[in-house]
Formats: C-alpha cells, structure tokens, sequence
C-alpha cells in the first residue's frame, strides 16, 4: 500500500469516541488549559513549572534571545531526584508503592517512595566515592530492573548527566556512545531475563571498555546470578558499594539549564546524535504532560508503561514524569510472551493497572496472538490506554479499546520524539472525541503545524511535512558536542535564518503529517530514510554500513518495508564482492554480522543478492524503487536513474515471489 493509499483509508476513518462523562467531570486538565495557553503561552508554562519545588524559583520563562538555543526557567534551581523523590516522603507519602517490580521469572519486590529515597541516595554516595562529579558522565546499560531508576536518579541527584544505552545494543554501539559522551563510569548488569533464560550483559561492557579510555569503573549490579568475568581494577559489584553507603544525602539544587541526560538517537546519515537535555524545562514538561494525558491521580492510579528504560519513553514515562507525579507504577523486566502470551493481562490483572501506555507494534502482536487471551484476564480496572511510538492504525486502534479497554476507555495516542523530550500532540482523555489513528491536537502550550515543501502552511484536507513552531520546555538543547548538526538537522529545512525574527525559527521534526478537514493532525511517518522497526528509530545508513563490513559484501542499500507486525521491517540489497558467492549460509552469516555489529533488532528480515543498485547520477540510492521491490509493488518511475534498465536487472535476479 502506498503512502498515498493508506492515507486515503486513514481519513476514511469517521469513528469518533467522546470521553466518558465521569471521567470528563474529574479530570485533571479541562478544555480551559487550550484557551489559558492560547492567551499566553510563556505565562502557561511558567504556571506548570511550579508543579516542581524549586531551591530557587526562575524569574525568566524562556531566552530566545540566540534561537534555536533555548534556555527555560534559566535562573531557577532545582533537583531532579529531589523532585522525583524526597518531596513525596517529606509530603506524607513515604509509604506509596513507587515501583511494583516484576521480573520476567515470576519474582517481584515493592518499593515504596522512602525506600526509594534510601536507595537512590546510596547510589549517590557510592558514585560519589567512585569519583563522579557534578558535570560528568555516566553510561547505563541494564535491564528493566529497579536499579535502572534508581542510577538515573542517583546521577540526576550529584548533577552527573546519565547516557541510557538500550540493553540490547551490542559492544560496539555502547563503545561508540560512550566514546562521544566520554562516560567516566558504566553501570551495568552480570545479565537480564529474557524469553525464559539469563542474558548475559556484563560481556559487551568488557569488550567495549577497551576502546574506552575515559571510563574508570565499571559498577555491576547482581541481577541474573551468572558467572562474569572480572577485572578488579575496574569493576565494583552495585551492592557491595551500595550497601556501605549511608541513605543520607543531601540533593544540590542544579540550574535549570544544566545537563540531565544525553540519550543517542539514529541519524540517517553518520553517527548516531547525541540528544541532550537539560533540567527544569524538561521536568515541567514531562511532569506536566504525564498528568495531564494520563489524568493521573496519584493516590488511585496504578500506571504502566512497557517501554524500556533505553528508549525515551522510559526516561519521561517511566522515571521522570511519574516519580515526579508521585504515581504509583509497574515495572516489568522481560518480554509479553513469557511464560505465556497473556503476561500482560495477567500484569494488569495482578495490579489493578488503571493506566496502560505501550505501542502499536505490542497491539499488533496481540491481535495476531488473538482476542481469546486477553479475554482469559479481569482488566477493569483499566481507564486511559495510551500509545506511542509510530502510528496506530484505525484497525488496532479500536482493537486496543474493545479488547483491553472493554469498549470503554478513551486511547490517548501521543506523538512526541527523543528530541521533543515529552509528548506534543496528543488528545486529552477528558476533553477530546478520539478519532481512531489520529493524534489530533497539540497539546496546551505546544504550537505545531503542516507545511509544504515550500514552507507554507497547508489548509485543511492538506499534507507535508509536521513542523513546531514555537519553542517548548522540554526541548533538545542541541546535539552533544555539535551546535552545527543540531542546526543543520531540525532548523534549516523551514528555518527563517540567521535574520530572521525570533519567532520565525521553524523545527523540524521529520515527521509526514496530514491536516484533516477538522485540523487534527494525522502523522504518517518519517521523511527521511529512518527505519521504524517495532517503534525503534534505525537508521537505513547504519544497517548499510554493517553490512558493508562484511569482507563478503562490496555494496549495500538498505530500506524500511511495510510490515503488519513491525510497523516496518528492514530489507537489505547487497551486492558481493568479486570472489564470494551468494550460497545458502551467507545471508544467515549477514543477519548475524549486523546483529553483532548494531544489534539484534537491526537484523534484516529479507536479504537479497543483486548485482547492481539503483542510483541517481550524483550517486545517491533511489530506495523508493527498492521499497517498491520489498513491497511487492510494480516499480515507480525510473527516469532519475543514472542507468534505466538497473531496475530490470535487479528483478530479473529475484526469484519471482519475490
Ligand atoms: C518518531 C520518534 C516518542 C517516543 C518513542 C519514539 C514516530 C512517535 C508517534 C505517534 C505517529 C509517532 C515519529 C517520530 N512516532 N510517536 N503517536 N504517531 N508517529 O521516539 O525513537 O525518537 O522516534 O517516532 O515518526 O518522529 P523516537
């Protein structure tokens, strides 16, 4: 299906679902934040960001005055784990569930918001005594286990920025971010449960410290048991340090504009881009949005997000948004088909989750998995369903609400990205009728629109391209060490440039979008050549070069194809060199090489052997005609290509079913 196509069925949706009259009563944020923001927006967030405590509280909203370098709420002070933490148990609420822990093998612990405290701030202590200053950098690379909250926040809480390296990127991708980050010290594993069995961690870390100067000790939390290699001049078990540290600190108020985290995000062409973010503008928005699209309250809901802690996601809806909400929330360690594929249900069941935020690329898979299992469990206890990460397809939408929300609670399907640091657009699950696929509306105080390639506003019933308009909070500051990239990336594209008013700086968010004839926003997909595989960014550029470091592959092209399950999965052409030969274990050998090279979830899931690629004359891949290919389609126009008949060839070698 073309993207043409699927857009047209897209607006077809006519389906429309109010809020629940009880639910619109109580909510949290009403139809009046619009009109409140609307009137003035700078006074709108400076209102949310006393939803924090603040050591000093800012006088200043937001400095525009270098565009496109924001700084917000620039001379307040505050702590993040202060925020997240402490504020809760000296309110009265030591005693909350923070986390309701749930390990892939059955095991669970509960945490409350004063044991919390206590651990984070042994953690504190314990990175302190390994030499981590205020200004450093930490890797973090676990599994979804308390732990991973707790480091976040016990960096957060000495001012040291925290680099997040999703568990299941391989030696060299850890290597590399930390390499561009210079992270003094990673914190890692001995393994993870996964699918049934331990999964080693600790290996990577080992394999990539030797190409990492900069880091000093590697802290190893005890999770799986296994036996781990062990260097004693780097390595230092967590609970050994841990358990010697006092669970007294003192949180030091931080400047709102100083470094809470660099998250590494895919770029389609070079290096992965270090995201940074920064500290009480980001805390505003993630707080502020988490209460307002989950209508959280606090003392009822029981929230789960089953994002791992590697993505954004987990950083804003799992540790920071939430803690700082004071929710109470389940954290669950393995994969949604182990022992059995109601885990989920029999989760939300166990807990009495009112709050679900998960993907649609999960929803897919459960509706492959079929409507019986979920049916098996008692999940009333469920309010607000929310997705996020790619599209949500009309169909799985209302699978979504039917079978898990038993015909009755709104979806909120939120568009946001690593660099927006919190969500954007979104209904609000008290005030909007849904409408299945779409994510409707900017949320209070954000500003988004579609344009042309000329950067003209379309009308309604128009697409192109989803741009912001107005700076917000929780916004990326730049990209770690390259001002330049951060520029060229997100605001030449609509950028009025160097002249221009303050308020004509355009992001861009490279993102296809849609206005409906209402002006509800539908989002279509990357642009650019970024791979959406199970709501994970990969980038086309990334796989290509894994391939060609392959001594048997002279040549690759790599492409997104639509996938019912994935949302897209990845399709590689590759051409040989000279003496290899295409036999039966070289693609196997392929997969596996760019799973050892990028990871796992980069695997090709379709590797074809051609003998030449389609190019324009300045060289550049044609990967809409490979997409084509992948997709089983008839090949688009071919007139740019710097040879015409390539196409015929590359055919001619594929098997006829393609
Ligand atoms: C890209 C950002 C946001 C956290 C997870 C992904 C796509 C995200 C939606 C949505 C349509 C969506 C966009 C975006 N995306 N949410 N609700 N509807 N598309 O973070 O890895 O930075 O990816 O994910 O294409 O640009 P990310």
């Amino acid at each position: 299906m073309s993207s043409n196509e699927s857009l047209a069925n897209l607006l077809k949706e006519e389906r429309r679902f109010a809020p629940p009259a009880e639910l619109a009563a109580a909510a949290n944020v009403t139809a009046e934040a619009y009109a409140e923001a609307k009137e003035d927006r700078l006074a709108f967030w400076a209102k949310q960001a006393r939803r924090l405590s603040w050591a000093t509280e800012p006088t200043e909203t937001l400095d525009w005055s270098n565009p496109p370098f924001a700084k917000w709420f620039a001379d307040g002070e505050l702590n993040v784990a202060y925020n997240c933490v402490d504020r809760h148990v000296e309110a009265g609420h030591g005693d909350r569930v923070a986390i309701h822990f749930e390990g892939e093998p059955g095991d669970s612990r509960a945490i409350t918001y004063a044991e919390l405290k206590d651990e984070v701030s042994k953690a504190a202590n314990a990175l302190t005594e390994l030499g981590v200053q205020k200004g450093d950098r930490v890797a973090v690379y676990l599994p979804m286990i308390p732990e991973a909250a707790v480091a976040m926040l016990a960096c957060a809480r000495i001012g040291a920025a925290h680099s997040v390296v999703f568990g299941g990127f391989s030696a060299e991708a850890v290597a590399s971010r930390v390499q561009d980050a210079d992270a003094k010290l990673i914190i890692t594993a001995d393994g993870g449960y996964r699918r049934g069995k331990p999964t080693a961690l600790k290996p990577a870390i080992d394999e990539a410290v030797l190409s990492c100067p900069t880091v000093e000790h590697v802290l190893v939390v005890r999770r799986t048991g296994q036996d781990t290699a062990w260097d004693d001049s780097k390595d230092v078990w967590w609970h050994e340090i841990t358990d010697r540290q006092s669970t007294e600190h003192t949180p030091q108020p931080m400047n709102a504009e100083h470094p809470l985290f660099i998250l590494y995000t895919s770029g389609t062409t070079g290096k992965p881009k270090g995201i940074l973010h920064t500290t009480g503008g980001y805390l505003t928005q993630a707080s502020y949005t988490h209460h307002a699209v989950f209508d959280l309250k606090p003392e009822t809901d029981v929230y789960w997000c089953t994002a791992d802690i590697g993505w954004v996601t987990g950083h804003s809806y799992i540790v920071y948004g939430p803690l700082a909400n004071g929710a109470t929330q389940v954290m669950y360690e393995g994969t949604p088909d182990t022992p059995h594929q109601g885990r989920f249900w029999e989760i939300i069941q166990k807990y009495g989750v009112t709050l679900l935020y998960t993907a649609p690329t999960a929803i897919r898979t459960f509706m492959k998995w079929g409507d019986d299992i979920p049916a098996k469990f008692d999940l009333s206890s469920l309010r607000i369903l929310g997705s996020v990460g790619e599209p949500i397809n009309p169909e799985a939408w209302i699978w979504y609400r039917e079978h898990i929300g038993g015909d009755r609670t709104p979806i909120v399907d939120t568009w946001w990205q690593t660099e927006t640091g919190a969500m954007m657009i979104s209904p609000l699950p008290g005030v909007t009728a849904a409408k299945p696929g779409s994510a409707q509306t900017p949320l209070p105080g954000i500003a988004a629109t579609v344009v042309d390639d000329e950067g003209h506003e379309v009308p309604n019933g128009g697409g192109g391209y989803l741009i912001l308009t107005e700076p917000w909070p929780s916004m990326l500051r730049t990209i770690w060490g390259d001002d330049q990239r951060y520029l060229d990336t997100y605001w030449s594209r609509f950028g009025a440039g160097h002249d221009a008013a303050e308020t004509d700086w355009r992001y861009f968010a490279g993102d296809g979008a849609k206005k409906d004839e209402d002006g509800d926003l539908w989002l279509l997909g990357r642009v650019d050549d970024v791979m959406l595989v199970s709501g994970h960014n990969i980038s086309t550029t990334e796989v290509e070069s894994a391939l060609v470091s392959h001594p048997k592959v002279a040549e690759a092209a790599v492409v997104g194809a639509t996938d019912a399950t994935t949302g897209q999965a990845i399709a590689a052409f590759v051409i040989l060199r000279g003496t290899a030969h295409d036999d039966a274990e070289l693609v196997t050998d392929l997969r596996n090489h760019v799973a050892k090279v990028l990871g796992p979830i980069a695997k090709p899931k379709m590797i074809k052997v051609v003998s030449e690629l389609p190019k324009t004359r300045s060289g550049k891949i044609m990967r809409r005609l490979l997409r084509d290919i992948a997709e089983g389609r008839a090949v688009g126009d071919t007139t740019t290509l710097a040879d015409s008949t390539v196409m015929d060839l590359i055919q001619s070698q594929l098997p006829a079913a393609g």
